[in-house]
């Protein structure tokens, strides 16, 4: 079964076309991360799906159903933008007054529940305006949590943290798909991190997706490439250039080569051009560079 299953999804502001038929298909259980250059639609199809905009055209459907089915529609925890939350008032009282709204009838219980799963037990007395970024993303998502939504819709909820901070959300989200049973959408722009969590990506340009993925896939499509440094990267460069197709040099200062059978035939290869290796080794390109090659491919670069 699926989570989210979107075809040929249209939206238009006036003359903006902000979608122009997109796809998305999320399986239950996953974390997926929905990438996109800025204006590519992301917000749109997430506000979309949390009912906060009304489509164009085409057919969203959550867990096998409508997405304006008022049952389908009561588990869908979201949090894009800021939380909506009083800024005088305690992180609790916040809460609280959210568990009132929705009607949750064991409400010190379930918020309870959400702060300890948010790692914000300990500063449930704190103002909402003393809280740090990181906190009141966290909070934010404890209220998205209320009223235990089988589908959580985040929208860049990764912007700005510090290390530490992404560290706990990345806690957080793995810890609500694996014991809390929740179906997760996530939408950043910062792939290194996303890729650490993610078991799914949807990739989106210009309103509609042009890829989808799951983790195994991108971890096999993604190409392997000998990474290696010496002393005259400048001389190497142009001694491997004359051997193979493509040499890159890193933002590290490594030299890349994506064609190579070895790093052994590199090593010998270069020790004939009088080139000793000082360190090598291989690897395969992450979420970020797959990422910009498919975008580059996409404009015909
Ligand atoms: N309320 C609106 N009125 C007019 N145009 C809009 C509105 N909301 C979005 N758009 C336009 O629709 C397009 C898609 O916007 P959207 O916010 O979905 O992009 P995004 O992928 O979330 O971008 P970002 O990465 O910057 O958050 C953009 O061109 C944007 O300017
Ligand atoms: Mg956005």
């Amino acid at each position: 079964m699926n989570a989210i299953e979107i075809r040929n999804l249209t939206k238009s502001f006036g003359e903006k076309q902000a979608l122009r038929g997109l796809d998305m298909t999320v399986p239950v259980g996953a974390i997926y991360g929905f990438i996109g250059e800025n204006g590519s639609g992301k917000s749109t199809t997430e506000k979309i799906v949390c009912g906060l905009i009304h489509p164009s055209g085409g057919t969203v459907k959550l867990f096998g159903r409508d997405y304006t089915d008022a049952d389908v529609r009561a588990k869908v925890g979201v949090l894009i933008e800021a939380p909506g939350c009083f800024p005088n008032m305690s992180v609790w009282n916040n809460l609280m007054l959210q568990a009132a709204n929705l009607d949750i009838s064991d409400a010190e219980e379930e918020v309870r529940k959400v702060l300890k799963l948010v790692r914000m037990e300990g500063a449930a007395s704190n103002k909402f305006k003393n809280c740090s970024l990181g906190m009141k993303q966290r909070i934010g998502i404890a209220m998205a949590l209320l009223g235990n939504p089988t589908l959580l819709v985040l929208d860049e909820p990764i912007n700005g943290l510090d290390a530490d901070g992404m560290r706990i959300m990345r806690e957080v989200l793995v810890d609500v798909t694996r014991n809390y049973g929740c179906t997760v959408v996530v939408s950043s722009h910062i792939l290194g991190e996303l890729e650490k969590v993610a078991t799914h990506y949807g990739i989106v340009r210009g309103g509609k997706m042009i890829k989808e993925m799951t983790a195994a896939e991108l971890e096999a499509g993604c190409r392997t490439y000998v990474a290696l440094s010496t002393k005259d990267i400048g001389k190497t460069k142009a001694a491997l250039g004359c051997k193979y197709s493509r040499v890159e040099e890193d933002e590290k200062g490594y030299l890349r080569v994506y064609d190579a059978e070895s790093p052994e035939e590199i090593v010998t290869y270069l020790y004939e051009k009088g080139i000793l290796v000082r360190e090598i080794k291989t690897d395969k390109i992450g979420l970020e560079e797959y990422y910009i090659d498919l975008m580059n491919e996409k404009e015909g670069k």
